[in-house]
């Protein structure tokens, strides 16, 4: 649990472990936070999985149905366990981290990772159902890309460096090669979540549109 102030610090005040794709840790979690009212709910767990598994052709169908059960049904599933506690506090507002992945509008070759940018788009559906769901009752729902963010360390990656073989198990070397070229702009972690941070605290029930990028953009579905 945290709680962010105006000047944007975060203090933790307690940290509680949780799986969100199972149901006893839910409600472990849920029973530990015994009602106290969550001003803002954000979701931000996922599961990226490896690049391989996810081209057609090799599908690990396993990795595909965890994907789906840790990006789309996760958070729908925790928020419906915690919405209580949402609606007892006086902000309520409830975050999800989408993805541009997960833009079907977006999507240009080179195409890859089916399970990850599946299971984007099911929650952003998801998401806009839980948006017109929860308007009538003052709670706010925002869909967030955070941006291509540097969670990984690419950024100290020079041109002519050599790509370490842990980051080719997790994004596809392609695209490391346009990150480490400048193609695709990346962002620092502390860029992104403090323009997140500013977007958030500014939201109200009228903030449209659902989805955005970490600076309040607009993000195509
Ligand atoms: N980084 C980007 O460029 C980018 C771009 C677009 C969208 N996003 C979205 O932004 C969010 C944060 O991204 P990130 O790069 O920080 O992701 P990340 O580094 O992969 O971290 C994901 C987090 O989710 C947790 N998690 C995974 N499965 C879980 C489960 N079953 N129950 C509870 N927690 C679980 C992981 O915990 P463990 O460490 O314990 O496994 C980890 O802390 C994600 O929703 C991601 O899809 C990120």
């Amino acid at each position: 649990m945290i709680s962010m102030s105006l000047q944007k610090q975060i203090v933790i005040k307690s940290i509680i472990a949780a799986d969100i794709t199972q149901e006893e840790s839910i409600n472990n979690l849920s029973a530990e936070l015994n009602n106290q009212p969550i001003d803002i709910l954000i979701n931000n767990a996922a599961y990226l999985g490896p690049p391989d598994p996810q081209k057609f052709g090799a599908i690990d169908y396993e990795m595909f149905t965890r994907s789906f059960e840790v990006n789309a049904i996760g958070p729908i599933r925790i928020t419906e366990r915690l919405i209580d506690n949402v609606r007892s506090s006086d902000t309520k507002k409830i975050i999800f981290l989408g993805s541009a992945a997960g833009s079907i509008a977006q999507i240009t070759p080179p195409v890859t990772l089916y399970s990850y940018r599946s299971s984007k788009a099911a929650l952003h559906l998801a998401v806009h159902n839980l948006y017109h769901e929860l308007m009538s009752e003052n709670i706010m729902v925002s869909l967030i890309n955070p941006g291509l963010v540097d969670t990984r360390g690419f950024l100290d990656l020079k041109p002519e460096d050599p790509i370490p073989e842990e980051l080719t198990k997790m994004v596809p070397e392609t695209l490391i090669r346009m990150i480490q070229e400048g193609k695709i702009p990346m962002i620092t972690t502390y860029e992104s979540v403090t323009k997140m941070m500013s977007y958030i605290e500014e939201l109200t029930i009228e903030t449209k549109p659902l989805f955005v990028n970490c600076d309040g953009t607009p993000m195509p579905w």
